[in-house]
């Protein structure tokens, strides 16, 4: 019984969908934290760099392959170069897309205790009147973490059932123009804070001195990381997208949307924690102890807080769905099962890392590998090792092994659309981009 392939329904469904995929937890959660880690403004310039000679050629490559082989991440490789191992990229990637859902759904459950809570905000006896000690004591319960986790992932699981037009599509146009509003909401309650400006201070003194081979791995990772790139995400969703649309136009808002939202993120956090008087270098637990700190102190601190919350879980919600959504796809084509089974399977699947991942900040602390509890060693893993090598391996099958005319042709939907970029874009691909990983992966993991 072979169904015909589902594509996206319309244009805004595709934007919604791919930006939904690529904003994230990335953007609010971990890019301020590592600015505020690695040199603030410095490590901005650098990964706006990458952004554009790595992230964009990467990302037209991923959407190329997956239209050109129109099926999921691993069989994309096999309709475009059959009997070759290309497939164990897509093979790669699948892992990765589990091993990142192990540690993003982790954050993600978090978000849904501090929505939860921030109703208390300005109550006596509120849990968050000491915002440090509550994440302290939170992150090691054995037991609510880990239910919070199973609800996103139930969520999550509950949408990408439905499948790419019902689910995936419907979901993301709803909830992609709602993050709008809420974070243009939240940036403007936050820079009018007394100090709440400084952020913006901050990003504009640069710190040299703090880039380094391994500063730069973490802006290479991050920005394949923030763009969902190097696990088949593009692919699997390139293979949705009809033959009429122009990827390239797709590559470039996307790309676009993301690193303004990274940069109105960062001006939200920094603000926050400037505004109260903190250095922004806290790491992880940042946005979940400075901003329940200024919204503590601040007037209509609940309903800031519900809403900032609010956006950290709909921004990780259309991540983990083209997460899990890669699984899915590969699972339901590659065993012939329905796409309710290969969404129960994924789901639970996703749990025997995720679960560990959870609970490796209480029980499973002492758990530690390249010395550090499970959940940093998936997050440095995937993101620093995984994510560079999948999009090296993606820029060297298109950049080397296809002939650059097929590329022109999926790229200018088969010389319909002029491309006068296109050896500029091509030259970058083949040398410069795998050039540059190579480079940065090495030194970055030598020096780690
Ligand atoms: N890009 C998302 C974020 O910034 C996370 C994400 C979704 C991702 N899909 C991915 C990361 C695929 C790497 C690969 O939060």
């Amino acid at each position: 019984m072979k169904q015909p392939r589902e594509t996206f329904s319309t244009r805004f469904g595709i934007i919604t969908a791919v930006t939904g995929s690529v904003i994230g937890l990335g953007n609010i959660w971990k890019f301020p934290y590592l600015l505020g880690q690695h040199g603030g403004s410095a490590f901005l310039i650098v990964y706006i760099l990458f952004i554009v000679v790595l992230g964009l050629p990467v990302m037209l490559a991923e959407l190329a392959i997956g239209r050109m082989g129109h099926s999921n991440a691993v069989h994309s490789f096999h309709n475009i170069a059959p009997d070759t191992r290309w497939k164990v990229v897509g093979a790669l990637g699948v892992l990765a897309a589990f091993i990142i859902l192990s540690f993003y759904t982790t954050v993600a459950g978090w978000t849904l205790e501090y929505m939860v809570n921030s109703f208390t905000i300005g109550s006596d006896g509120s849990p968050l009147s000491d915002p440090s000690a509550f994440f302290n004591e939170f992150i090691k319960n054995p037991v609510r973490p880990v239910l919070w986790q199973l609800l996103f992932v139930a969520i999550t699981g509950a949408i990408v059932i439905w499948g790419v037009k019902r689910g995936i599509e419907k979901a993301s146009k709803v909830l992609m123009p709602l993050l709008l509003l809420l974070i243009v909401v939240l940036c403007a309650r936050v820079l009018t804070l007394p100090k709440g400006l400084e952020g913006l201070f901050f990003l504009c003194k640069p710190d040299f001195s703090k880039i380094n081979a391994v500063t730069c791995l973490y802006a290479m990772g991050h920005a394949f990381f923030s763009l969902s790139l190097g696990l088949g995400v593009m692919i699997t969703y390139g293979s949705y997208i009809g033959k009429s649309e122009r990827i390239n136009r797709i590559a470039g808002h996307v790309v676009l949307s993301d690193t303004i939202f990274s940069v109105l993120s960062a001006l939200l956090i920094l603000g926050a924690a400037f505004a109260f008087g903190v250095q922004p270098d806290a790491g992880p637990s940042l946005v979940f102890v400075t901003l329940p700190n200024t919204f503590n102190s601040m007037p209509g601190g609940a309903f800031f807080s519900l809403l900032f919350f609010l956006l950290l879980a709909i921004a990780a919600l259309t991540s983990t769905i083209s997460l899990l959504e890669v699984v899915v796809a590969y699972a339901q084509e590659r065993f012939r099962i329905t796409r309710r089974n290969a969404t129960l399977v994924a789901c639970l699947g996703s749990l025997v890392l995720g679960i560990p991942s959870t609970l490796s900040f209480g029980g499973l602390k002492g758990v530690r590998l390249l010395g550090r509890n499970l959940f940093e060693f998936f997050d440095v893993i995937s993101s620093n090792i995984m994510l560079p090598l999948g999009a090296l391996l993606v820029v060297i099958f298109v950049g080397w092994l296809q002939s650059s005319k097929n590329l022109k042709a999926e790229i200018t939907n088969s010389y319909t659309l002029k491309a006068r970029y296109f050896p500029a874009l091509h030259f970058v691909l083949r040398y410069i981009t795998p050039g540059l990983i190579l480079i940065i992966l090495i030194s970055g993991i030598l020096a780690l």
